[in-house]
């Protein structure tokens, strides 16, 4: 993949090419119409892609089990632009996943120098509380910290031996200065995405990860690494039906009855298959041509709908075998909400965004410093009209601040239309961030002595 193409997780500039990054990576677009009580972000198309998300949107409909899986990196101040991985995971929870949030205290130790007791010092007054605040719930949502799961750093450590630094370097664009504790947090990472399937946590179930798309590379690596341990692979057949080929590996090749010497233990590869008939019957499926010798297994009468529940089952039959017998994980994400400056939003850039804590005078006139899409002059304002794409009040409106979707629409008509100037279309903004920051620090009031409540006991 061409370098410019690259997406970097811990830098500031991102591209916001959005359809680009969207083909480049192939993710899949988010249809609004299959979006069951879609949330302001899904109706305005800021989510606007995923990965996988129709296994997701399976279990909501046939109300089956699915776990969300997400991290904060404690490193400066919440702003709002943090909180829009919140509105995701709400509505994911609505829809009756449950929630785990991972503190990267090992990844802002690595690539921003913030200790562990810094980091947990952070992640507690700043973020965990304006999570609350921002309405999770606590009987469904348990946040860890990544220092103190070891489960997740074994993880990440036995996924490492599926990788090695040349393919850092292409997804990560990582070169022999890149310091090893950073080498280490992308695999924390995929620690942290996979382990609410390990028995322990949950067991196996669809874990979907909501991200802005700048977390994509972790994503790409752990659905990577993942496909690597499976010891089954189901695949289309090109003549129709699926395929399942048997995934021989360093770590299975005994259970998978290929001898030292290279040779096949027919009495072992025999039970393996006759499993794997057991499971298909299970689902339905009697008519299957099987080939032990070359460990494979056709399934004709099968079709890619099915797929799902039977890669499920496979997994099961791999745990029951002694593999790990994980899903990809799927994803969804969110665009940026632009810089107030009209440039990126940066937290070491105050004035480029709204943080939590601003007080109301601040919030104010960094609102009427904004950047505007209106006019030179009133005259020309009242002629031309205002430019939405380039209004940063209309934006935050249309982000964070107005909820109904009548209200946005009749601002941007009014706006486009001249009718509403500049300075009106900013004080609606002031107006609308005004209750909507004086809200979350009165939630925050309610919550300041019962944060411990999302605290997983690991963690505590
Ligand atoms: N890397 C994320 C960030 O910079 C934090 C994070 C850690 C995370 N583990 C995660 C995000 C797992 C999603 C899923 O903010």
């Amino acid at each position: 993949m061409a370098g410019e193409s690259r997406i970097d997780p811990w830098s500031s500039q991102q591209s916001t090419d959005y359809a680009r990054i969207r083909d480049n990576f192939g993710l899949s677009s988010v249809e609004i119409s299959k979006i069951p009580n879609p949330n302001q972000l899904h109706r305005r198309g800021i989510i606007f892609a995923h990965r996988d998300l129709d296994v997701i949107l399976g279990c909501i409909d046939r109300g089956d089990n699915f776990g969300v899986l997400t991290g904060l990196m404690p490193s400066g101040k919440m702003h709002l632009g943090h909180s829009m991985v919140i509105d995701q995971v709400k509505w994911f929870q609505e829809q009756g996943g449950d929630i785990t949030v991972a503190v990267a205290d090992l990844e802002a130790l690595a690539t921003r120098g913030t200790s562990l007791k810094e980091g947990r010092k952070l992640a507690l007054s700043e973020y965990i509380h304006n999570y609350a605040a921002l309405g999770l719930d606590p009987d469904k949502t348990n946040i860890y910290f990544q220092s103190m799961r070891p489960e997740v750093q074994r993880l990440g450590f036995t996924l490492g031996k599926k990788t090695n630094l040349s393919e850092f370097e292409a997804i990560y664009g990582f070169s022999g200065e890149t310091n090893l504790a950073h080498v280490q947090a992308p695999l924390v990472q995929a620690g942290d995405i996979v382990h609410p399937q390990l028995d322990e946590y949950g067991g196996l179930r669809p874990i979907v990860v909501p991200v802005g798309v700048d977390q994509d590379p972790h994503i790409r690596l752990t659905r990577g690494l993942v496909g690597k341990t499976n010891w089954f692979n189901l695949k289309p057949r090109k003549s129709g039906g699926l395929t399942i080929g048997l995934s021989i590996q360093d770590e299975n090749k005994s259970h998978m009855g290929v001898l030292d010497s290279g040779g096949i233990n027919r009495q072992v590869r025999a039970t393996i298959f006759e499993k794997l008939h057991t499971c298909l019957s299970q689902l339905g499926f009697a008519d299957v041509l099987s080939n032990p010798k070359h460990g494979t297994l056709e399934i004709p009468g099968a079709t890619r709908g099915d797929m799902s529940r039977i890669k499920i089952s496979l997994l099961s039959l791999e745990r029951s075998m002694g593999g790990m017998g994980l899903m990809p994980p799927c994803s969804t994400y969110h665009r940026f909400a632009v810089g107030m400056t009209g440039d990126k939003m940066s937290s070491s850039k105050p004035e480029t965004t709204i943080f939590m804590h601003d007080t109301i005078e601040d919030m104010s006139k960094k609102v009427k410093r904004a950047f505007s899409g209106g006019r030179a002059t009133i005259e020309e304002h009242r002629r031309l009209g205002g430019d939405l794409s380039k209004d940063v009040a209309y934006q935050y409106l249309e982000f964070f601040f107005e909820e109904s979707d009548t209200e946005l629409s009749s601002i941007a008509r009014d706006y486009e239309s001249g009718r509403l100037l500049a300075g009106e279309i900013k004080q609606i903004c002031i107006d609308k961030a005004s209750e909507w920051l004086t809200d979350l620090s009165d939630k925050r009031d309610q919550w300041v002595d019962r944060i411990d409540e999302f605290i997983a006991t690991d963690s505590k």
